[in-house]
């Protein structure tokens, strides 16, 4: 089954689930944009795979659901939960802040074309884990993060925009995880801000900005602003 887009105000497509497995510093990027009017969106409700995930403490109680993952006999179970209380918030976009747990076919059939995934990397360079000691390893001279629709392979979805930062000699799989952490933010922000303005859509493994094919990821620039990637 899936859902049909909950109306925003004033038709904007701006009521934004969260789901968030651990510390949460991209949620709260959100509302801190939100709060300080830089991001015209609701945050609806933040959805945990682990009740002690810090991330859930950054909003009222009442936007608050998590269930331990590792409680329900099969996977498909857990996912019904969490599909049916994303559901219950009606959002108009699923955003997935830090969440370490893989989406099921259902959950995805539900929300298909409007859930985003912030991954620390350039995709498609080290999709999954260990991206920042992986692109070390590999000698790259530059990382960084992108976000990108949510398809069933992992972190293989349509890539909406992107933040570079250096590699700088000395680094290690900590301070580089700092420096693309604090591009993650604005990044996260800004992609979030065209989704909420009905500006962004995936088609046939492609984002389309404006309804215009978007052939390389935006790129995020010195002022948190997105733009086409220089040619
Ligand atoms: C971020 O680096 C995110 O890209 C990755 O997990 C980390 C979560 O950080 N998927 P936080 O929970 O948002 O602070």
């Amino acid at each position: 089954m899936r859902e049909p887009p909950a109306p925003g105000p004033e038709s904007r497509p701006n009521r934004i689930a969260v789901l968030a497995s651990g510390r949460g510093s991209n949620l709260q990027a959100l509302l801190d944009a939100i709060a300080g009017g830089r991001l015209d969106a609701d945050v609806v409700g933040v959805f945990s795979d682990r009740p002690t995930a810090p991330a859930l403490q950054r909003v009222h109680a009442s936007l608050r659901w998590s269930r331990d993952a590792r409680a329900y006999a099969r996977r498909s179970d857990f996912d019904d939960a969490l599909a049916a209380a994303v559901a219950g918030a009606g959002p108009d976009w699923v955003v997935c802040a830090g969440y370490m747990r893989i989406l099921g076919d259902a959950f995805l059939e539900r929300f298909a074309g409007r859930i985003l995934n912030i991954h620390p990397s350039l995709l498609p360079l080290y999709r999954g884990l260990r991206t920042h000691a992986r692109a070390l390893e590999a000698g790259d001279r530059e990382h960084g993060a992108s976000v990108h629709f949510v398809v069933p392979e992992l972190d293989a979805g349509a890539v909406v925009a992107q933040a570079r930062v250096p590699v700088l000699p000395g680094d290690d799989p900590a301070t580089l995880a700092r420096r693309v952490l604090a591009v993650e933010h604005p990044l996260l922000v800004a992609a979030v801000q065209l989704a909420a303005a009905g500006r962004i859509a995936e088609r046939d493994a492609t984002v389309l900005l404006d309804g215009h094919p978007l052939f390389t990821p935006l790129l995020l620039d010195s002022s948190g602003c997105l733009s086409p990637e220089p040619q």
